[in-house]
């Protein structure tokens, strides 16, 4: 049998310990939300998942919910074309919404779903595992030691995937199912996928700060860009093939609220954020996502892209990274004014 000839070159690239665990992840991912089985079909998924990987890129991102089913479709033939070594690209989906059938055993966190939901998108990906599977809510009518029990039978007993983690889940839910997996003798989560970028800040950065000390609890962090608004694609009104136009009731109250005093002010902030990025020689949207990489407790920026040419001007963020000094931190900080006071510690932090 021949030797795998590798196919990834890490460039500049940046990597991460996912979490706690000995995975290495790429800093900046590449995920299918709304594009990928989306706007997106075909050939133009295979040239930005490539675009991805040449840039150094090694970690995906999809979920069973995602065009309700059709981007684990997409994203999977993609992968099968571009054939590179399995042990060479890590590969994430998430469970829990389903793929919009009614029935109601395919969907939640049930042991039911969580086994047969992921068999589900595997056959979809044409994979015969993940790297990572994230439950992608809080399943509230289930009982948290079953989920613990289902998704270490998925990677203990199935081998269908590696590691588990959550999505959108209060720190309390992760300490919950971490300890219940250390009383039972059961693989607690190692990481999260929490929404995070300069207009949302609360959960990562306070709510979330004891499981990163505690835990090293990992994050692969989503919507960098606030879905375009950290681009100033949105400063006045919105593009024709923009992810608000092509997506007009999803995003119904983010285009009402561009109007409004909140909306306004945010696009004041991103003008202002742009002569930051043009003085330090990038765009809003690479400074945006370097400044989210700034954050040490992001395992990885999962980028979001209808085009390659997004993704190479987004990768372009790794060469701001060393720019941003604590004086233009704190120059970010201002404009921003909206940094989350962290719980008192009344003198006692160590
Ligand atoms: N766990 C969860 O609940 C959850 C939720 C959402 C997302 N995610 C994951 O996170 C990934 C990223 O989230 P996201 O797609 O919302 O990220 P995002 O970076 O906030 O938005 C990406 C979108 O912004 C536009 N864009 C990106 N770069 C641009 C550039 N340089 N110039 C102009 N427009 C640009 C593109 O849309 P248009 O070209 O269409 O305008 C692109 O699809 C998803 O794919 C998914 O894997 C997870």
């Amino acid at each position: 049998m021949a030797a795998v000839e590798s196919k990834f070159d890490p460039k500049d690239m940046i990597f991460r310990h996912l979490g706690p665990t000995g995975l290495k992840v790429s800093v900046l991912s590449l995920g299918g939300w709304l594009t990928y089985g989306g706007t997106q079909k075909g050939n133009i998924v295979k040239e930005c998942l490539e675009t991805a990987w040449n840039q150094g890129i090694n970690f995906f991102d999809t979920a069973e919910v995602y065009a309700n089913g059709q981007s684990e479709i997409e994203m999977g033939n993609a992968l099968q074309e571009l054939a590179w070594p399995r042990d060479e690209y890590v590969l994430s989906t998430k469970i829990f919404f389903g793929t919009g059938r009614k029935e109601p055993n395919t969907r939640g966190l049930s042991r039911k779903h969580v086994v047969e939901g992921l068999k589900s998108s595997l056959k979809r990906l044409q994979q015969p595992y993940v790297d990572i599977v994230l439950a992608h809510r809080p399943d509230v009518g289930t009982p948290m030691r079953e989920i613990v029990e289902g998704f270490t039978q998925v990677i203990r007993n199935l081998n269908l995937a590696y590691y588990w983690g959550t999505s959108e889940w209060s720190a309390a839910q992760i300490m919950e199912a971490t300890l219940i997996a250390d009383k039972y003798n059961l693989i607690a989560p190692v990481v999260e996928q929490p929404q995070y970028n300069a207009f949302h800040r609360e959960r990562f950065e306070v709510e979330y700060a004891p499981i990163f000390e505690q835990f090293k609890y990992g994050t692969t962090i989503w919507s960098p860009l606030a879905s375009g608004m950290l681009t100033g694609k949105y400063n006045d009104g919105i593009p024709e093939d923009s992810r608000f136009a092509t997506n007009k009731e999803f995003f119904a109250n983010k285009i009402k609220e561009l109007k409004s005093e909140k909306g306004q002010a945010e696009i004041a902030k991103v003008r202002e954020l742009t002569k930051v990025a043009e003085r330090l020689g990038g765009s809003t949207a690479s400074l945006a996502i370097a400044w989210a990489i700034k954050n040490e407790n992001v395992s990885t920026v999962i980028l979001g892209a209808s085009k390659p040419s997004q993704i190479e001007e987004n990768c372009k963020a790794l060469q701001l990274v060393p720019k941003l000094t604590p004086e233009v931190m704190e120059e970010i900080e201002k404009i921003l004014d909206n940094k989350p006071a962290p719980v008192p510690d009344f003198g006692r932090k160590r």
